[in-house]
């Protein structure tokens, strides 16, 4: 059997669990949602890397052979510390996909768009460093993002017109690629595109980073049986009702959603709430 363990803020990771359940349909998985906290993204990292600790090792508790952070806040804040704290799991993290980007680019300018945390990490500064040599990168943190994705707000007119204001200075400094950088931006596509127009170019890593933990299973031998069906485990430390009407809307599943609660310690996670 091979359970992925998945975890985010909130709702966002979501979009990565889906490419990991249309890739690795024979795998099952436990996404967890820390919307106690969501979001990350404002954060001090070290607060987010103790978050990310208590996610990872009740997740490990519960199973899990492989860890997935789909959270380029947690990913930045937490990766290195996670492999270093737990090296008998593999961990699958995710970066801004500057390199795709800088590959593809034209104009020579690409944008980034992801949460505070995510740009004030190392992991930000050596893509910067390996793969923008000859572009332009620009960075855009999107305030507002996360929280109308976790309410819900895909695309109504308040969310077109958040997501016009924080694009319009990229677009104006002539971008052709423009990277997603954070798990929850996806949700916000249909708006996205409607303002950056045909001719950018959207990245969202989630098929690379499932391809990724296809690979490293696969690394580990962990092959699951072509006969089994995936079964899927979803858990909150916020609000069950509310993540399980968010789980039905942006991936279609209906699904039960455990409670989860932080001690008072704030470094462990328990059942119930
Ligand atoms: N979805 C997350 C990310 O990829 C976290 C966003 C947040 O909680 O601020 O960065």
């Amino acid at each position: 059997m091979a359970l992925i363990g998945v975890f985010d803020s909130g709702v966002g990771g979501l979009s990565i669990w889906r490419e990991i359940v249309r890739q690795l349909p024979h795998c099952d998985t436990f996404y967890v949602a820390d919307q106690a906290h969501v979001p990350y993204g404002p954060r001090p990292l070290m607060e987010v890397r103790r978050f990310a600790e208590g996610i990872a090792r009740f997740l490990i508790d519960e199973g899990a052979q492989v860890v997935v952070l789909a959270c380029n806040t947690a990913s930045a804040a937490a990766l290195h510390y996670l492999r270093a704290t737990f090296p008998q799991i593999p961990f699958v993290g995710m970066e801004p996909a500057v390199k795709p980007a800088a590959q593809n680019t034209r104009t020579g300018v690409v944008g980034v768009i992801a949460t505070p945390a995510t740009f004030q990490g190392e992991l930000f500064a050596s893509l910067l460093e390996r793969f923008a040599n000859n572009v332009t990168v620009l960075t855009r943190a999107c305030p507002g993002w996360v929280e109308a994705v976790e309410a819900g707000a895909l695309d109504t007119p308040e969310t077109e017109a958040l997501v016009r204001s924080c694009l319009e200075p990229l677009l104006e400094a002539g971008i052709d690629e423009l990277v997603l950088g954070c798990t929850h931006y996806p949700f916000l596509r249909t708006a996205i595109e409607r303002v950056v127009g045909p001719d950018i170019e959207v990245i969202d890593p989630a098929p690379a980073v499932a391809r990724q933990t296809g690979r490293v299973l696969a690394a580990r031998g962990i092959v699951p049986s072509s006969r089994h069906v995936g079964r899927h485990r979803f858990a909150t430390t916020g609000d069950p009702a509310r993540f399980r009407s968010m789980v039905r809307r942006l991936v279609g599943v209906e699904a039960e959603v455990e409670p989860l609660a932080w001690t008072s310690e704030g470094c462990l996670l328990v059942r119930g709430a």
